[in-house]
């Protein structure tokens, strides 16, 4: 399977590294994973060790076959000769059958062991960033890192490691055998092997350089298509097919321009060193020919000879090949680790607190905070909520309301000013206490695969079925749930694509509705509701309100009117604050919004 770029042709950035930046470091680190199974990797080393010398020492058998049995030739002596051979031979495969087997077993063991502890570790750390994180990394690019990286990984230490092994006992071993033989016929093929280095690496190197090429341009045509899959209804909107065929074709020729020859140099290594093997296979045999007619060597020993001579090169081409996976295995692995090392969500600070009880009376004072330090989004922010009063807060696409928000669970830190509840700094909380005590009912929705009952209750866990009945109900999604194919028990899939975005919003409510805590966050919970089930559902939402401090950012002033507070917020500064009544006196901001939006309403 080729890997798969990420969304929105992300998956391009992903691809580029091919080299990992600090070689040595990765190693370390893999070493770490692998190391606990040192007993494991150092049995199957050891099988790989046995069953490439075994295959040497077989080869070698065949010089006294040849040379006691076959050449002096009675029919009964070549008889007892073949027989000999076959034994060997058998005996040969027989242990080369269990080394493989042992071998395989005790690697995908290992590896598979050790990807896991990678993916878990991972997984782990995906839990603990903090939302920064996610709103700078594509989606697709920390996709690849669990996928292709990790599966490069894999693949590296179940296979790559134990070939790049195999590979180099192999050419010592022949060449030990070779010198062991004939010192003479050996110094003709050492003669060859710069020779096949050289064409080994040349053919290695462009291999790697239309490998890279191509995964990039399968990381582009990889990421359209996602891209356009996803966006097929805005694309037909806007008649955009024809284009979009264009653009892709062009990309696919690019991408299949580049498989060729990243295919050609992939497959020309064996052929080419196959070849080259059989010039210095030919030299060998002429010379070794005329030592044998001279009488300085003996038949036997120069068919093992040859036989070797035609083997030294696919050690050669075989550890050529696995550099380039194992560099770009290694760079996979730098990117988990690069992922790993981001720091987490910082922890608690020391004493930090964990009340038994929260009364909800929150306060801003003179906060300020930007994304970015030197670009400050909300400008000097100061707020008091009595406990169980509803603020509300209106203004502008991009003024900052969801903003707000963020600060009040600690997704992002301020800068400047402070937010208490209660009297204590929200810094001062245990982390997950303080979003114990705030249910929020964020602006994108986000409901995940399992059945409605459960996705409800992921609002409290230890939650009732009847509980969460209740809380539907007071949300107004109990009808069009019941109304729903198994009612509670349907199942949600990809982001309940099967609901419309007003019933996502409502099973978000109940989510909400279904939490104890006294402070309640509302981000435009009910803009894809129509007025109608709005209204409806506002008797439920007082009582969903009642008794909690809540804030609700709404874009339907029918929703607002009755807040206890109305901020208008303008370019991340409160503007106009008050109730509905003093708002609309003022004749300010509010009143313009409030006159625009009542014919909407
Ligand atoms: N994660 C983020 N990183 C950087 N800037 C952001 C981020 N989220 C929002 N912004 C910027 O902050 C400003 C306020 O956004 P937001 O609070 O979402 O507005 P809204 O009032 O529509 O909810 C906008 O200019 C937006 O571009
Ligand atoms: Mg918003």
């Amino acid at each position: 399977m080729p890997p798969m770029g990420g969304p929105g042709g992300r998956g391009r950035a992903s691809m580029e590294p091919r080299k990992p930046k600090n070689t040595k470091a990765v190693i370390k680190r893999l070493f770490e994973y692998v190391g606990k199974y040192k007993i494991k990797v150092i049995i199957a080393l050891t099988f790989v060790v046995l069953r490439t010398l075994s295959t040497l020492a077989a080869s070698y058998m065949l010089r006294p076959i040849i040379n006691n049995y076959i050449i002096p030739g009675s029919g009964t002596q070549m008889l007892g000769g073949l027989a000999m051979g076959l034994a060997v031979l058998g005996s040969i495969y027989l242990i080369n059958i269990i080394c493989t087997y042992g071998q395989s077993k005790l690697m995908i063991y290992v590896s598979q062991h050790s990807i896991e502890a990678i993916r878990n570790d991972l997984f782990s750390k995906v839990q603990k960033l903090p939302v920064r994180y996610y709103d700078t990394h594509s989606t697709g690019d920390m996709m690849s890192r669990f996928t292709n990286d990790v599966d490069n990984i894999g693949m590296m230490l179940d296979s790559t490691l134990v070939s790049l092994f195999s590979g180099t006992i192999q050419l010592i071993g022949t060449m030990a055998m070779m010198i062991y033989t004939n010192i003479w016929l050996t110094l003709i093929t050492i003669f060859f092997i710069p020779i096949f280095t050289k064409a080994g690496g040349t053919i290695a190197k462009h291999s790697r350089k239309y490998y890279s090429a191509q995964q990039a341009a399968l990381g582009s045509v990889n990421g359209y298509i996602e891209e356009m899959v996803t966006g097929q209804k805005v694309i037909k909107v806007f008649c955009h097919e024809d284009q979009c065929e264009e653009e892709f074709n062009a990309l696919n020729q690019d991408l299949r321009d580049k498989q060729i020859k990243a295919q050609f140099f992939g497959g020309i290594m064996g052929p080419v060193m196959g070849n080259m093997s059989q010039v210095s296979y030919a030299a060998t045999a002429c010379i070794g020919g005329i030592l044998c007619a001279l009488g300085r060597f003996d038949i036997g020993g120069l068919t093992v000879f040859v036989n070797y001579s035609r083997q030294f090169s696919f050690p050669i081409s075989e550890i050529s090949m696995q550099v380039t996976n194992i560099f770009s295995a290694l760079a996979g692995a730098e990117r988990v680790f690069a992922m790993m090392d981001e720091a987490p969500e910082p922890g608690d600070v020391e004493n930090a607190v964990a009340p038994a009880h929260i009364d909800g009376h929150v306060v801003l004072d003179h906060v300020t905070f930007g994304y970015n330090p030197d670009k400050t989004i909300l400008k000097d922010i100061n707020i008091t909520a009595e406990p169980g009063q509803k603020i509300a807060f209106v203004g502008s696409t991009g003024a900052g309301k969801t903003t707000i928000t963020n600060l009040l669970n600690r997704f992002y830190d301020i800068q400047e000013g402070s937010i208490t509840i209660d009297g204590i700094d929200i810094k001062n909380f245990k982390r997950d206490v303080l979003r114990q005590n705030i249910a929020m009912v964020l602006q994108d929705t986000h409901l995940f695969t399992g059945t409605v009952m459960e996705n409800i209750r992921f609002g409290r866990m230890d939650a009732t079925d009847e509980e969460v009945i209740q809380a539907a109900k007071t949300a107004s999604a109990h009808s069009f749930i019941m109304r729903l194919d198994k009612g509670y028990d349907t199942i949600l899939e990809s982001d309940g694509a099967n609901l419309s975005q007003g019933q996502r919003q409502l099973i978000n409510i109940a989510r909400a509705a279904i939490s104890k805590a006294p402070i309640l966050v509302l981000d435009e919970a009910t803009s894809s509701v129509d007025t109608r089930t709005e209204r409806h559902i506002e008797h439920g939402m007082d009582r969903l309100m009642k008794n909690r401090t809540t804030f609700v950012i709404a874009h339907r002033l029918s929703t607002v009117r009755n807040a206890d507070a109305i901020m208008v917020l303008e370019q991340g500064e409160i503007i106009e604050r008050g109730n509905h009544e003093q708002l609309l006196a003022q004749k300010g901001r509010y009143y313009e919004l409030y006159t625009g939006l009542k014919e909407l309403d």
